[in-house]
């Protein structure tokens, strides 16, 4: 997820699209630039880091003064964060900028093929070819926007793209496929941006561009079409949100934003990794498929909520790539004496990739000779320059404390993976590798679905927010569901609550059940029957008690319902994805609690984004 902000007026274009770009570091901040079309030619500056990196730049070399201009704040995706990756990116002339927001799919075969046509393309990024497209389109002439339809035309993917051109003075260029843009219409100048935060200062008119829709902004006046050049339809609207509120996208809290934006970061997860043929193409782990055949044991280590992702990616390993897998917390593995080998994978799981117990753990294991895998959802970071190979997640940035939506697209990766190594190694034929591609790729959907239903659980949330203790129950995948579902609760809300393997229940935490105690129930899909039948009987062993039941179960379970004093329904999915689904309910009930208190969710008591000491 990156920022950006495109402006055509009277006003200076530099700071508008600087100021408009600090209103959008939430959205990536590993690197930043600006073009500025003056007198005919484009100026560019990018820098990596931070913003004020690029603002130091720019008052040491003011570009020329121009009223035209544009700017990307990037989160990276492809390339690691540095100058050179940073956006805008040129053609060979210098005389078409692009910056971009999304995954391009079949980035490579369109750079093989300009690279072929005598493009030099100097980065790593996925952007920079569509700057040589637009150059080949504008051959002789021609109108930007019908190079950019074109272009566009060629694309597969996700992807915001903004663009000027010295042929085209005046004039900016946007489209959008599956990424956000937005137009701010202003009196004798327009804007565009990732979203109002940009230059809701400026003005609050604004308009929500469509899907596969190309615009024209010019300081008179805007024009949108569809990719084939039709008129479309467009509809104004107000924006009453203050700045502050349009950062958070109009939302209270970024955790509510991010809780909203999982159903993209699932999909954004999932894009470029699943080719045509319905096969897995993971390169970019950069593990030779010869040396994952050669794996005869996985162990994973992470923290909190990622060592959560790592107890789930355990039950798909063992079962779709019929390895041995063990999952250790970080900060544990480090002081034990590990068997590994150099057949022993372990995987790094770490939202930020600054985790310093991760890390310890990290270089813990390459002491011990065993090949490393990192997944990570901040490019650049320091954990995937210690593993031979990193499977990113593309949650976009996360800057709740609590983590969610990061969580999720784990859970995507940590499924590519078992899916992968399967594939590799032959222990699922193609066809069933594929068959469960095919449901991950309508789990962005089934998140959504959740979403639309979570009102129940938000007034179930605050009816308890004077509760001392909840507890969690969950078998199967739908355990480390019970553990993150308390870890949110403890966090957010900082009440007592613990998570269980419900058949543990008997072993003593049923001591713990009294007269209305709230327990949260995890309920596996009803295909694993036997799993199923025995948590119906946990259910009823705890309401025999007094336990106020919340059950989380698929949709048309009826056989739960007779021992929930709360049902909440969730799509039907296949077992080992049922986390996708589940979880949601448990990140909205804890948020919901914890505001009913009066905390701030996006930044708990006590703790950071990011526990860089061990
Ligand atoms: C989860 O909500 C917490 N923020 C915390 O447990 C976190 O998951 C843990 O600190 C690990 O962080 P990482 O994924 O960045 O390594």
């Amino acid at each position: 997820m990156c920022g950006i902000v495109g402006y055509v007026g009277g006003r200076p274009a530099l700071d508008v699209v600087v100021d408009g770009l600090a209103r959008l570091e939430y959205r990536g901040y590993d690197s930043a630039g600006v073009a500025v079309l003056a007198d005919g030619k484009l100026a560019t500056a990018k820098r990596a880091g931070k913003l004020v990196n690029l603002r130091n730049a720019l008052a040491e070399e003011p570009p020329p003064a121009g009223t035209l201009g544009m700017g990307h704040t990037r989160w990276a995706t492809h390339g690691p964060p540095n100058d050179r990756n940073a956006h805008p990116h040129v053609d060979c002339t210098g005389s078409v900028a692009v910056i971009h927001n999304g995954i391009i799919e079949n980035f490579a075969e369109l750079r093989a093929e300009l690279e072929e046509g005598g493009h030099g393309l100097g980065s790593d990024t996925d952007t920079e070819a569509v700057a040589h497209l637009l150059e080949d389109e504008l051959k002789g002439g021609g109108d930007l926007a019908d190079a950019m339809r074109r272009v566009c035309g060629r694309l597969e993917g996700a992807f915001t793209l903004v663009a000027t051109h010295t042929g085209s003075p005046g004039l900016v260029v946007g489209a959008r496929r599956n990424s956000p843009l937005v137009v701010g219409v202003g009196d004798g100048e327009n804007f565009l941006a990732s979203d109002v935060a940009a230059f809701i200062e400026h003005t609050r008119d604004a308009i929500e561009l469509g899907q596969d829709q190309v615009v024209e902004l010019r300081a008179e006046g805007v024009t949108v079409t569809d990719f084939d050049g039709r008129p479309a339809e467009v509809k104004e609207y107000h924006v009453d949100w203050d700045v502050s509120a349009a950062e958070k996208g109009g939302y209270d809290y970024f955790m509510l934003k991010e809780i909203a934006e999982q159903p993209r970061a699932v999909a954004d997860t999932l894009l470029g990794r699943i080719g045509a043929d319905g096969r897995l193409h993971l390169d970019e782990m950069r593990i030779p498929d010869q040396e994952l055949r050669e794996v005869d044991k996985i162990i994973i280590v992470a923290c909190g909520t990622s060592y959560h992702a790592g107890l789930i990616a355990k039950y798909a390993i063992e079962h779709w790539a019929g390895l041995p897998c063990e999952v250790e917390l970080a900060s544990e593995f480090r002081y034990r004496d590990p068997i590994l080998s150099p057949t022993t994978l372990v995987i790094a799981i770490s939202q930020s990739g600054e985790t310093m117990d991760a890390l310890m753990a990290v270089r813990h294991a390459r002491e011990q000779k065993a090949k490393l895998l990192g997944i990570c959802n901040v490019n650049g970071s320091t954990l995937p320059r210690e593993c031979d190979g990193v499977l990113y997640t593309h949650a976009g940035p996360e800057i709740a404390v609590a983590s969610t939506k990061a969580f999720l697209t784990q859970l995507v990766a940590v499924y590519l993976i078992a899916l992968y190594i399967a594939q590799v190694r032959g222990t699922k034929w193609g066809d069933e590798v594929f068959a469960m591609v095919q449901l991950l790729e309508r789990m962005p959907e089934k998140v959504e679905k959740v979403l639309e239903t979570m009102e129940p659980v938000r007034e179930l949330a605050r009816s308890l927010a004077g509760e001392r203790c909840v507890l969690f129950l969950g078998r199967h995948v739908g355990f480390p569901v019970a553990l993150e579902g308390a870890l949110k609760l403890k966090e957010l809300a900082y009440m007592h609550a613990e998570g269980f393997a419900a058949g543990e229940l008997k072993h003593g935490p049923i001591a713990l059940i009294e007269e209305d105690l709230p327990v949260v129930v995890v309920v596996p899909p009803r295909a694993r029957d036997v799993l199923h039948d025995k948590i119906v009987s946990n259910i009823q062993e705890i309401r025999a008690r007094g336990a106020r039941t919340i059950v989380i179960a698929e949709e048309g379970d009826e056989s739960v319902e007779p021992y929930a004093d709360t049902l909440i329904s969730v799509p039907a999915v296949p077992t080992l994805l049922q986390p996708l689904v589940t979880t949601v309910p448990l990140q909205v009930f804890a948020c919901e609690l914890a505001t009913a208190k009066g905390h701030d969710v996006d930044q708990p008591r006590n703790l950071a984004k990011s526990v860089t000491v061990e």
